[in-house]
């Protein structure tokens, strides 16, 4: 099976919203958002937010391609444009294709992109009781930091920060 990432393009919007709406049709409990307020966007929304994760310095979509289908993606983004506030989101792969390590492979591609930003330090917010991903994480050198926050938008669920040192790539 051919496995290919990529940053995803402009005119993909529609890769982008199926994607997402998988991700929380599939793990609702990992994100901080709804299914029914993501699928409701309309597609100018998707039209924009596509532009920019395909083209900006401070926000990337990475997409995970089996076969030329995308089975996955990735976000990396500088938030207010600040280095020091990097960030790693919305990340999922499809569950036929787990535990393979085509999450690392996201999260690396991510990671590296971060870095060429210039970004020293990456965090990750994950869902306390989401092991598996805490687990995904640490696999790849995040350190869980002691700091926790109510997940915005949905303040019954705690997430605790992993952080990555870009020393390590
Ligand atoms: C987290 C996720 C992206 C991992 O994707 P993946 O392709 O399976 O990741 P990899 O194959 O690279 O890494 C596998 C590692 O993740 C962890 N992991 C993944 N699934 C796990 C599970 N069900 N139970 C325990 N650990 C698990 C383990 O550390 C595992 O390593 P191992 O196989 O050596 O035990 C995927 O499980 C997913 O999309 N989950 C739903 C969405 C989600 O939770 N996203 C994270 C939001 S912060």
């Amino acid at each position: 099976m051919q496995e290919q990432i990529q940053r995803i393009q402009p005119d993909q919007a529609d890769v982008l919203r199926t994607l997402r709406l998988q991700g929380l049709e599939d793990a609702p409990e990992a994100f901080g958002r709804r299914y029914e307020e993501i699928a409701a966007r309309p597609n100018r929304y998707w039209a924009e937010h596509v532009q920019h994760y395909a083209t900006s310095q401070d926000s990337a979509t990475f997409v995970l391609y089996r076969n030329s289908k995308p089975v996955g993606m990735a976000g990396a983004y500088l938030e207010g444009g600040r280095r020091d506030h990097a960030y790693i989101c919305n990340m999922w792969v499809d569950p036929a294709f787990r535990r393979g390590g085509a999450g690392a492979r996201l999260v690396d591609t991510a990671n590296r992109w971060l870095a060429e930003q210039g970004v020293e330090r990456i965090n990750a917010w994950v869902v306390e009781s989401n092991a598996p991903a805490l687990s995904f994480y640490e696999n790849l050198g995040f350190v869980r930091e002691e700091h926790k926050r109510l997940m915005p938008g949905n303040p019954e669920v705690e997430e605790v920060l992993m952080v990555f040192d870009t020393a390590l790539l």
